[in-house]
């Protein structure tokens, strides 16, 4: 699609994996672009394990949608393809193996005290080990029935999933995370102004990433931002853990503003007892949690009388997203030369990695894409650590392509969480044996040293 064209009859947006909770904050931000962006079909897809909850988004986007007095067709079904033909953008937002499979990548990694995390460490892997074979093949889809649509991933891990398609399809395809955004408006918040007017410039990996620079109406404000008292309490006491008195001087050696995800390297073996003692008292994992609210939210989608975002939908961790979602379509479809942070191949912006490794970083979004901002090479605090998270990355990425579980121990073995070869081999046998109704290209057994 040229830049700033409408496609016959206006924009069709297909949402793969509609049937997800997030999707209604997805449809708030289409109806509060309505102006710039327009939407005339959205698209919902889903699997038919998801029917119930698919046909109750379907309700509720409608009802949504009427409220607002927009006129946009929604459709809802198990076929993908037909979802995806003829799109011009397409959201990726499928969990495959619900989160039931979250729940096991969380617990299994406590075993071993290594963090149990949807998108860090080893959970993180076996999520990424479910989810790029069915990115690839959505992808293909998407080459072959909407070659010109730009595909904008939220499945997480986002940036491995990303690298991926990037890597492995011709799917235009760009990541996303809510977490830049949410620290832009959080630091916003927190200084009393007007979020537009605060610049935040993000170097790293999704969800291994630094704010470095902080301006305001141009002014660079990062040393004042980093002392602080408000924003340095948001980020040393993240999960609870990891206050000043963890953390002396973190954030003032560091120079930079950590996003919250590196509490699980900075804070790791706290936050392991914190979660061990959270299941010891009953409340689960946040899979057991988030089922939870999940329950109560449809509970609420599902009332006729509702026809808009609910408030509850704030417990999710999701904040943003769809600011940050529509914000990226609009300036990629308005041609707008707009500066967002986004997960696209480094391309040279980060010269410490390879040209096709994903990086999440600040780039400049217009009809022809999203163009990563060169950074130049990562301050010597970070790089070692990017650099080996990478490394484990591009190792999932081949393993999950290939369907081999050597190259999957490699790359648990070269994760920086992940204390040697007796607990790789170990986490990759317990996860292979919980997931093997979701990675069916894993039948072949692990080698042991006696095989030739
Ligand atoms: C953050 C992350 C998302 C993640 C979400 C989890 O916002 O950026 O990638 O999916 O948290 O929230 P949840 O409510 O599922 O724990």
């Amino acid at each position: 699609m040229p830049p700033g064209r409408v496609c016959s009859g206006g924009l069709k947006l297909a949402v793969i994996g509609g049937g997800s909770s997030y999707t209604p904050e997805l449809v708030d931000g289409v109806i509060r672009r309505a102006d710039e962006l327009p939407v005339k079909r959205i698209a919902l897809a889903d699997i038919p394990d998801s029917r119930e909850k698919l046909d109750i988004i379907a309700g509720l986007t409608r009802r949504m949608i009427q409220r607002a007095g927009l006129d946009i067709e929604v459709t809802a079904g198990f076929d993908r393809e037909r979802a995806i033909s003829g799109a011009d953008f397409v959201v990726t937002q499928f969990r495959v193996g619900g989160l039931a499979a979250r729940a096991q990548d969380e617990r299994i990694p406590l075993k071993y005290n290594i963090i149990g995390q949807e998108t860090t460490g080893p959970g993180g892997f076996a999520k990424a080990l479910r989810t790029i074979p069915v990115a690839l093949d959505i992808a293909r889809d998407v080459e072959r029935l909407a070659p010109d649509a730009w595909l904008i991933n939220f499945t997480n891990p986002s940036g491995i999933v990303t690298e991926a398609v990037t890597r492995h399809t011709g799917a235009r395809c760009i990541g996303l995370c809510n977490v830049p955004m949410s620290m832009q408006r959080m630091i916003a918040a927190r200084l009393g102004i007007d979020p537009r007017s605060v610049k935040v410039e993000f170097v790293g990996l999704n969800h291994l990433s630094w704010a470095r620079r902080v301006t305001v109406n141009g002014t660079d404000v990062t040393r004042a931002i980093l002392s602080h008292d408000l924003v340095r309490r948001e980020f040393e006491h993240a999960g609870g853990v990891g206050g000043a008195a963890d953390a002396p001087g973190l954030l003032d050696a560091l120079g930079m503003i950590p996003s919250y995800y590196l509490r699980y390297y900075y804070f790791h073996d706290a936050l392991v007892e914190d979660e061990k003692r959270q299941i010891q008292e009953g409340r689960g994992t946040r899979a057991d949690q988030v089922m939870a609210i999940e329950k109560e939210l449809f509970k609420r989608y599902a009332d006729p009388g509702l026809s808009e975002k609910p408030a509850e939908l704030s417990q999710r961790g999701g904040a943003w997203y769809s600011e940050a979602a529509l914000a990226c379509v609009s300036a990629i479809y308005n041609d707008r030369d707009e500066v967002h942070v986004l997960n696209v191949p480094s391309r040279g912006a980060v010269p410490d990695l390879p040209d096709d490794a994903v990086v999440e970083t600040n780039c400049l979004v217009n009809g022809t894409g999203a163009h990563p901002v060169a950074q130049g090479p990562l301050p010597d605090s970070i790089r070692g650590l990017v650099q080996h998270v990478k490394a484990y990355e591009r190792l999932t990425v081949e393993a999950a392509v290939k369907g081999d579980a050597g190259v999957a121990y490699l790359a648990l073995l070269a994760h920086p969480l992940v204390p040697g070869a007796a607990i790789a081999r170990s986490l990759l046998e317990d996860i292979l044996r919980a997931n093997a109704g979701h990675l069916p290209g894993f039948e072949k057994p692990l080698k042991d040293n006696k095989d030739s």
